[in-house]
């Protein structure tokens, strides 16, 4: 029996096509000084563009078929997601500007997409998915306790901001399309696959970008215990987004999950509440 999407009726997608930092260098350290703070973040924001290009292409394989609503939302998502690949490119130059070579970073990323690629694409949707829920429970911890961009400078605070709210406005998209490709699977099956999937993006997704934040400390002159006690302290110590995150991504395996099951648009809400008002021409409301 194919599972239900609980998507807010009344969800808006809405892509904020918004420009951040473009007038001022970001300086090395932009979070605050932190070394592997910024690190963190800038191995994230790396991944981002090819990452985020390789979520769309997996989406829309799965649009033939979708109903109206679903091919709005894969549409909107195609959108956000295009946006904040344009605007972490433009972060990564200036990261790469500030002195840093980000290319072995980008090896390791290709690798992984190169392997998804060669397999069947419910695969890559499969993924999507499960990296699309894991985006999703960052992006609200993100925006949920301001300790994480404490400090950080203003524009680069804003683009991260602006980044996970529409992350969690179009968290439901891959989950939904998925369903959509699954429907004539069983819940069984369904249940292992995804959760094989989660376990596996999880791992590689730590250890990949704990591997890429101690490569651009090592380029900051920071090896040893140094580079690792620090990082591993702040990403699951304090402020420890890893370990903040851990209930959420548990409730994924749990029978009847949907990313929707919380509706956390307050964030969002609260997000657009302090971001200039602009008009953007394309709204995207989900049809009644
Ligand atoms: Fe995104
Ligand atoms: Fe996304």
């Amino acid at each position: 029996m194919p599972a239900a999407s609980v998507t807010p009726i009344d969800l808006t997608i809405t892509p904020r096509d918004r420009r951040f930092g473009r007038d001022q260098a970001t300086p090395r350290w932009w979070h605050g000084g932190n070394p592997h703070a910024s690190a963190l973040y800038n191995a994230l924001s790396a991944t981002f563009p090819v990452g985020e290009a390789f979520f769309v292409e997996s989406v829309r394989n799965f649009r033939d078929g979708a109903d109206a609503r679903l091919a709005g939302e894969i549409a909107a998502f195609t959108t956000q997601e295009v946006i904040h690949s344009r605007e972490h490119l433009a972060f990564n130059r200036r990261a790469i500007d500030a002195g840093y070579d980000l290319s072995e970073l980008d090896v390791r990323v290709d690798k992984r997409l190169a392997l998804l690629r060669s397999k069947p694409p419910i695969a890559s949707l499969a993924a999507t998915m499960a990296l699309e829920h894991f985006t999703a429970i960052l992006a609200h911890e993100l925006l949920a306790d301001p300790r994480h961009l404490g400090g950080a400078d203003p524009a680069t605070a804003d683009l991260w901001r602006w980044h996970a709210s529409e992350e969690i406005e179009h968290k439901g998209v891959a989950y939904d399309t998925w369903l959509h490709a699954t429907k004539g699977w069983t819940r069984g099956k369904r249940w292992k696959v995804k959760a094989k999937v989660m376990m596996l993006v999880t791992r590689n997704f730590v250890v990949d970008r704990t591997a890429g934040a101690l490569e651009l400390l090592r380029q900051d002159g920071i090896t040893g215990p140094k580079a690792w006690a620090g990082l591993l302290w702040y990403m699951w110590v304090r402020p420890g987004m890893m370990r903040k995150i851990f209930a959420a991504w548990v409730k994924f395996f749990l029978p009847g999950f949907h990313p929707w099951t919380e509706d956390d648009r307050a964030l969002i809400a609260d997000y657009d509440a302090t971001a200039p008002d602009e008009p953007f021409a394309k709204k995207v409301r989900r049809a009644a």
